[in-house]
Parts: structure tokens; sequence; C-alpha cells
């Protein structure tokens, strides 16, 4: 898949928000929502101590009732036989007062004299009961939650037997369970003993509150604890008092809004709290929804567990809280998206516009217009490389204007050449037959002639001058010929070394250093060998020439930079070429030495030559100082 860089700096924008905002939402919620459920959860332990302490001042109360009463004289006074109607009359009065479900008096055996709230059942035995048989051993006052069976719940009242009778309702979780119904209750009972003036028991006072549909403990905790507060609905906090496992008393509702007695805990905290008897504190299911709970026992006065005291807080509202805050998190990621999205496609544009821009130019340059420029606003990296790129261009412009300004004069160069080539061999051709005639001819005359004849010096003169002319013909021949050369492999170091041995014993030479500097490789051409030998030594022999015989000669082999051809340099100390001289030195007869010396072929021959073999010959002269000579041949290449 091919994208765009535009594209590229968009996404990896986005990987970069998307990638933290995802994290960030994760720590978020994670963090958050533990440091809410650990809160909620701290709450509820420190809740469940708030319950218990109105559990206990509710004892408390109940306990404080009894004891006051069993102490009032006229109690004493009605077990000692003064006036037992008043003891009935007063007890009505405080159980009304003090919302007591019993207030009954028994004598020192537990025989119940006396029940306020059902006067007409007396004469039993409560001596059985676990408070008062405790309060007749010990003479001491007793408050305990406890156990009261239907039987002993009938003879307090049967109100109070059908205030405690609970059809138990299936509940979801919960353990199950054979009875459909439970008919004993759940009683805060105390007891104290009543005394005479000397100490000796006198009978037995207990009070209790039923426990079983009577929500003033529940209510007040939520009242004083949660402040009531609701959420969708429902109570945010809650309490329960269990009578075992089952609700006897709470404001824990079901879903048609009454509360939910009879439903039953569930199996997982029965087994933690009533079976082991300690503490939850934890997530658990209650009734219809998940609350953060705390459940702890509530035992009898033989310390056995019978019930649970429960509060707990609603999970919902956390549990949405925890979602709107992940939300939240989510919705900055979105915009935080949408936003980077925004300003990486802008910056992107700015980045790629001049890009653009370049791509066009380099382009229009590759086209062949060089004259175009980028031009771009922005003082950055991209305006610094536009720069750099006109500058290239410009220059690529001035090397193009070199180049062709060369390229014209070198066309113009060999076509002169050319010409003057055709020229000369026409010229060549139509005397050379007239010249061998002069030639042979006066070789006759001279065959003739005597030793000392009269003219046999002209006729001689004639042979000399004549012979000098079929040289430059022979020379113009040769530089004119057309011949393609015979190309055979050879080594540019032989071919030197052997042309410098041709001309080395001439005596113009005998004052002349000859330095060479050879390449150490053998440098491969494919040429005409006696070709090449013969530009090499008319060159060898110029710079002899030029140095009229006394100096230095440097003779240098090597590769070209781009090891494309192999270079012969020739450098001498002579007396150096003027600029004007310089042009013409490859014309045909251009020479500057005097006349009968020489006839101006030999560079013109040398160049003829050297093109042919798809080579150059270039000059490099300073008056007074000498002359360089790089003839450049194409270095063969081993075709593999
Ligand atoms: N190394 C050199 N130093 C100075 N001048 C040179 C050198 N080589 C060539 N020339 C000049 O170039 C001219 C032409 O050289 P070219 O070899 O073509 O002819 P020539 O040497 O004059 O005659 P020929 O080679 O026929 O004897 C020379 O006359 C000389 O002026
Ligand atoms: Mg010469």
């Amino acid at each position: 898949m091919k994208l765009t860089f535009r594209s590229k700096l968009v996404l990896s924008f986005l990987v970069v928000v998307l990638f933290t905002g995802f994290i960030g939402t994760l720590v978020g919620e994670r963090l958050i929502s533990s440091g809410i459920i650990q809160q909620a959860q701290d709450k509820v332990s420190v809740d469940l101590n708030s319950a218990r302490e109105i559990y206990q001042w509710q004892l408390e109360q109940v306990k404080d009732v009894v004891r006051f009463t069993a102490n009032r004289f006229f109690v004493k006074e009605g077990l000692l036989g003064t006036n037992i109607e008043l003891v009935k009359e007063e007890l009505k009065k405080i159980r009304t007062k003090e919302y007591l479900d019993i207030f009954t008096v028994t004598d020192a055996n537990g025989i119940v004299i006396f029940r306020a709230r059902n006067p007409d059942m007396y004469g039993d035995s409560q001596a059985g009961d676990e408070v008062v048989s405790r309060v007749i051993s010990n003479s001491d006052i007793v408050v305990s939650t406890v156990i009261i069976s239907r039987a002993e719940l009938l003879k307090e009242g049967n109100d109070l037997a059908e205030r405690a009778h609970i059809r138990i309702i299936h509940t979801p979780r919960a353990k199950p369970r054979p009875e459909s119904e439970e008919l004993s209750g759940m009683m805060i009972k105390a007891a104290a003993p009543i005394l005479d003036n000397e100490g000796n028991l006198l009978g037995v006072l207990y009070g209790g509150k039923l426990l079983n549909r009577d929500y003033d403990i529940v209510d007040k905790v939520k009242e004083t604890v949660y402040q009531g507060q609701v959420y969708e609905g429902k109570d945010i906090g809650t309490a329960t008092i269990f009578q075992g496992d089952l609700r006897i008393s709470t404001n824990v509702k079901r879903e048609d809004g009454s509360r939910a007695i009879g439903t039953r805990v569930s199996e997982e905290v029965y087994d933690q709290v009533l079976a082991k008897g300690l503490p939850w504190i934890e997530r658990a299911f209650v009734v219809n929804d998940w609350y953060y709970t705390a459940y702890e026992p509530i035992r009898n006065i033989r310390n056995e567990i019978i019930g649970i005291l429960y509060v707990g807080i609603l999970e919902k509202k956390f549990v949405d809280m925890k979602w709107r805050t992940f939300w939240t998190f989510l919705g900055i990621t979105f915009v935080g998206i949408i936003i980077a999205a925004i300003i990486s496609y802008f910056l992107a544009s700015r980045v790629v516009q001049p890009i653009r821009h370049l791509v066009l130019a380099s382009k229009r340059i590759a086209g062949g217009d060089l004259d175009y420029k980028v031009k771009i606003k922005a003082k950055d990296e991209i305006r610094d490389l536009a720069d750099a790129f006109n500058s290239m261009a410009s220059s690529l412009r001035d090397r193009d204007e070199q180049l062709k300004e060369r390229t014209k004069q070198t066309i113009m160069k060999s076509e002169r050449l050319a010409t003057i080539g055709q020229l000369a061999a026409g010229v060549a051709h139509e005397i050379n037959n007239p010249l061998g005639g002069i030639l042979s001819y006066s070789h006759l005359v001279l065959e003739d002639m005597d030793t000392d004849a009269l003219g046999r010096q002209n006729v001689e003169k004639i042979v000399v001058q004549a012979t000098r002319c079929r040289e430059i013909v022979k020379g113009l021949l040769d530089f004119s010929r057309q011949t393609e050369p015979e190309m055979s492999l050879a080594n540019v170091n032989d071919i030197l070394n052997k042309a410098l041995a041709l001309v080395e014993k001439q005596a113009l030479f005998h004052n002349i250093e000859v330095i060479k500097y050879l390449s150490p490789d053998p440098i491969q051409v494919m040429a005409d060998t006696s070709q090449i030998q013969q530009v090499f030594i008319n060159i060898i022999i110029n710079a002899a020439e030029s140095m009229d015989g006394q100096g230095k000669l440097e003779l240098r082999t090597e590769t070209s930079d781009d090891h494309n051809s192999v270079l012969v340099e020739f450098t001498d100390t002579g007396n150096g070429i003027p600029k004007e001289n310089i042009e013409k030195l490859f014309d045909p007869f251009f020479t500057t030495k005097e006349v009968g010396h020489g006839t101006g072929l030999g560079l013109a021959i040398s160049h003829g030559i050297i093109e042919r073999h798809k080579g150059s010959i270039e000059v490099e002269s300073d008056v007074g100082k000498g002359t360089t000579f790089i003839v450049s041949i194409p270095l063969h290449r081993k075709q593999n």
C-alpha cells in the first residue's frame, strides 16, 4: 500500500493521540473506579459500626426501662402484697409510653404474675426462658437479643405472634430452605430482678421489643447514616436485621416498592456470617441489586449466632459514576483525535505543498527548462532546500551553455579540417603523378650525366626538391587518409615506450632529461598500434624541438577520474605556445618553423588519428615555461 507523506503524518499523529487517549482512559477509569469502590467499601464498614451503635442503643433503651421500673418502690410493694393493682396500672402505662411490645412481671420462681400486654394470660412459668432464668440465678440485670417461639409469642398476644409470622419469599442466590414460613420471632429482651430491702429476690420484671416488622432501628440507620439519600428512586443506603438468614426488618425494597420482608440473604454471605461467624465486607447481591455491603452476626445471650445486622450502599450509583468517567475520558480522547487530525492535516499540507513545488520544478528542469525557479515564502529548511535547488539549476544552466559552446567549436573545427583534408587529398593526388614523372626523369638525366658535367648540380637540386615535395604529398595523403585503423588490444605503456625508444637516440635528445611516470597496471586500449605510436612520436619530437634540445620531458600515463579513458600526458619545459596559436595548432600546414624545416602536418595528422580512435587531444601551455599535451583514448572494457 502506497501512502502519501500527508497521510503518513496524519496517521502518526492519530496513532499517538489514540494511544495516549486510550491508555489515559484505561488508567483514569481504573484509578477513579478503584478509588470510588474502595471509598464506598470503606464507608460501608464504618456505617456498620454506626448501625451496631444504634442497635446497642436500642438494647440499652429496653434495659434502662426495665431496670428503672424494677427499682421503683411501688413494684416492690406490690409484690410484697400491698397494692398489686397499682403495679398493673403503672406497668400498662410504662409499656405504652416506652413502646415496649412486652412488659411482664413474675414472682421469684418465674411464675407470671402480670402481663401488661395480655393481662388475661398469667400463671405460666417463664423460669425456662434464657433471660429470666439468668436473672433468677444471678439476681442481676440482663439484656440480649433472643429468639422467641410462637407458643411464647401467643402468650404475649395473638397480634404479636401474627407480626412475627413471615412467609418466606423465594430469593435468587439464597441458600435453599425447606420451610415456607417462619413462625418464631426475634426480640430485644431485658430482665431485671425485683429485690426487697434486704436484697432478697421478690420477682423478675422483663420487657422486650419484637424486631419482626419493627422498622425503628433500620430506618434510624438509614436516616442518620445515609440521610435518606435516593438514587433513581432507590435508597442509596439500606439496613437490615436478619433472623437467621431471613429479612425480618429492612428498608431494602422489592421491585414493587414494598419492604423485602421474607427475602433471604445470599448463600455466600450465609456461609461466611451465619456458618462461620465472620463479618462480610464486600460487594453482595441483595434482593435485586448489587450493593457494597457489610454484615455481622447478631448473637444471643449464650453467644450463639441467631441473626445478622446488615448495612449496604447501592452499587449502581458508583457503577454509573464509573461509566460516566469512562465515557468522559473517551469523549475527550475522541475530541483530541479530531483536533489532532485537523491540526496534522494542515501541518502536513504546509509541508507537502513546497515539496510538490520542488517535484514540479525537478520535472521542469528534467524537461530542459533550466530557467525555472522555485519560490517558497516560508523561512525554514524547505526554503533552504529550494534555494539549493535553484542554485543547482543555475549552475546546470551555466554548464549546459559552456558545453554547447564547446561542442559548437569542435564541430566547426572538424568541419574545417574535413574540408581542408578533401582539398589537400585532391591536390596531392593530382600532383603525385607529375611529381613521380619529374623524379624519375631527373634520375634518368642524372644517370646519363658525367660526375663533373656542367649542370649536374642543378639536376641534383631538382631531385632533392622533388623528393621533398613527394614527402609533403605523402604527408598530405596520410592526413587525409580515411581508412579505418586496424584495431588490436594493446597496452598504452608499451606503445609509449616503443615510441620513445625510436626517437631517443637522435642527437636532438642528447641533452634532454626524460622522466617517465607510467601507471603500474597495464592500461589496455583497442587501437591501431602503429598509428598511435606515430602520434606519440610527433608530440615527443615537437616537445624536443620546442626545448631546442635542452630541457626536461615528463611522460605520464594514468586512468581518467571517471575510469573510462587512459590519459597520456607529455610535459615539456619548452618555449610554450602563444594563445592565438593554440586555436590553429591542429590545422594542416600550421607551423612556426622556418620554411623548409616543418610541414605543419604532424599535429593535424595526429588529431585525425586520435579522433578516429574516439579520443581527444588537449593542450595547456604557458609561454616561456612549457607545454603539456594530453592525449585521451577510451579504455578497453572486458566484455563479460
Ligand atoms: N611542444 C611544443 N611546444 C611549442 N610549440 C609547439 C609544440 N608542439 C607543437 N608546437 C607548435 O605547433 C606547430 C605545429 O606543429 P606540427 O607538428 O603540426 O608541425 P611542425 O612540427 O611545425 O612540422 P612537422 O611536424 O611537419 O615537422 C609547430 O610548428 C610549433 O609551433
Ligand atoms: Mg611536428
